[in-house]
């Protein structure tokens, strides 16, 4: 299939953005820049996009998953990883959050660059699953945080996206309800929302 992209680059690393597919953003490079994997460790990159994340983590990690409910997503995300040459340290799989996870399946580190606005209508393309975060903005971001915990190592980080438009402070009660510290270790202000970057570290019982 012949695939219309543009090309995104970071740093010196380059990335085909398929047209099906969420262009990295400051939402994007938020996360990337405050990114830090320690060797040996495994990553899930949940909501891949073009895969960029994913890159980024391999570099240092023994083994990262990709997942995204976007098929158009999962190929481009492949391709990047071939063009950046950590194809044979990732995985890839197209489905919802962690449906397509092995219960016992659990990971040092979880990213997640939501979608988190509120909109009224479901998304009618696959594009639209990009930002997309049901009446109240929190439809995906909900379900993951039922979820996230018992995919995350004791001692485990987790790095979430998430905008003022869908209660920051909600999330961040919800995830030390879930055993969790959390911080905001980042934030980019606009006159509209704050985009936070959340850090929660499961704590070790
Ligand atoms: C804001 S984009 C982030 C893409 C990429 N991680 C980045 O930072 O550029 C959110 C991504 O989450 C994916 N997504 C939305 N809902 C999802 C779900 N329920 N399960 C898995 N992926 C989902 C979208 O298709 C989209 O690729």
């Amino acid at each position: 299939m012949t695939e219309h992209f543009r090309e995104v680059f970071y740093g010196e690393l380059s990335f085909l953005v398929f047209n099906c597919v969420y262009e990295p953003a400051e939402d994007t490079f938020l996360l990337a820049r405050n990114l830090v994997v320690y060797g040996g460790e495994r990553v899930l990159d949940l909501g891949t996009g073009c895969g960029i994340l994913a890159v980024l983590a391999a570099f240092k990690a023994s083994y990262v998953l990709a997942v995204d409910i976007n098929p158009c997503a999962v190929r481009c995300a492949r391709e990047n990883a071939r063009r950046n040459g950590v194809l044979e340290k990732i995985d890839f799989i197209c489905g919802n959050l962690f449906d397509p996870l092995r219960t016992h399946s659990s990971f040092d580190l979880i990213l997640f660059n939501a979608p988190y606005l509120p909109v009224e209508e479901e998304p009618k393309s696959w594009a639209e699953y990009a930002w997309s975060g049901g009446r109240d903005g929190r439809r995906v971001i909900d379900s993951f945080l039922e979820r996230f915990i018992e995919h995350l190592k004791p001692g485990g980080r987790l790095l979430l996206v998430q905008s003022s438009l869908s209660g920051i402070e909600r999330t961040m009660s919800t995830l030390m309800d879930k055993g969790c510290k959390a911080e905001i270790v980042d934030t980019i202000k606009s006159f509209f929302e704050t985009i936070a970057l959340i850090k929660a570290v499961k704590v070790q019982r």
